[in-house]
């Protein structure tokens, strides 16, 4: 991976910018379509939440904000060229949707904003996760609900062991190919083996006064789901 994109979130938008063409086409076939059942998950979650608007980060080309139905949704991301995409989808869908360019790490918005924040492949790459869950905290109203779809390093041996191949020689080389991105896809990879796993990303929305209600392995530990409530400041 470039070590830029480690750290420098110019760079990790650049690189999203770049690939934002042909996001959906890689997401569906690199994940032989499991991501739209996930993303399924994500939204059910919403069932634990208050009325109340809700906030897709880190929105990409909207595939969540567009999956939640009967409340007002808001989708937000700091790459543009994904924002357009994204409205374009929801036109094409005769769907009402407000995008907003917003940086996770200082969002554009009132405290209490929002009755829910979700999040799907988005938290991954803030570039500091705590500050990202205590400002995601901020926008929600106390007793609002967090829910996290995310890759994560696979806890069971085996399925790491599985993944770790299906990336090496499936994401990385057809993800260049495909993107015309040399970095992105080897920055997937490496992005997920630096991110906490599961159990530890609950520790850290622990830390920020959320408490976590469901932190859950979706087809054997590839991804999971987290879904985190808001105790208030
Ligand atoms: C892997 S895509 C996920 C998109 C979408 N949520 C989905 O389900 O496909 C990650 C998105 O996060 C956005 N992103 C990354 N860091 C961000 C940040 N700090 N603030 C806002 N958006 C961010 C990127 O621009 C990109 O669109």
């Amino acid at each position: 991976m470039d070590q830029r994109l480690a750290r420098d979130p110019a760079a990790i938008r650049a690189m999203f910018q770049e690939v934002a063409p042909r996001y959906d086409l890689l997401n569906r076939a690199l994940s032989l379509r499991q991501d739209v059942r996930w993303r399924r998950r994500l939204v059910a979650a919403l069932g634990e939440a208050p009325a109340g608007p809700v906030l897709d980060l880190a929105t990409g080309t909207g595939d969540v904000a567009l999956a939640v139905r009967d409340r007002v949704v808001i989708g937000g991301d700091f790459s543009l060229p994904m924002l357009e995409l994204a409205g374009r989808k929801a036109r094409r869908f005769g769907r009402l949707v407000a995008w907003v360019a917003a940086d996770a790490l200082a969002l554009p918005f009132k405290a209490a904003s929002f009755a829910a924040v979700t999040a799907a492949f988005g938290v991954r790459n803030f570039v500091d996760l705590a500050v990202g869950f205590r400002e995601i905290g901020r926008v929600l109203v106390p007793g609002g609900i967090l829910a996290v779809l995310e890759l994560h390093r696979p806890r069971r041996t085996v399925v790491a062991g599985i993944v770790r191949i299906w990336n090496r020689f499936v994401v990385t080389p057809v993800g260049r190919l495909v993107s015309h991105d040399g970095d992105a896809y080897g920055y997937l990879p490496a992005s997920v083996d630096t991110f906490p796993d599961r159990v530890e990303m609950a520790e850290v929305l622990r830390g920020q006064g959320f408490a976590v209600l469901e932190s859950r392995d979706l087809s054997g530990g590839v991804a999971a789901l987290t879904v985190a409530r808001w105790e208030g400041a």
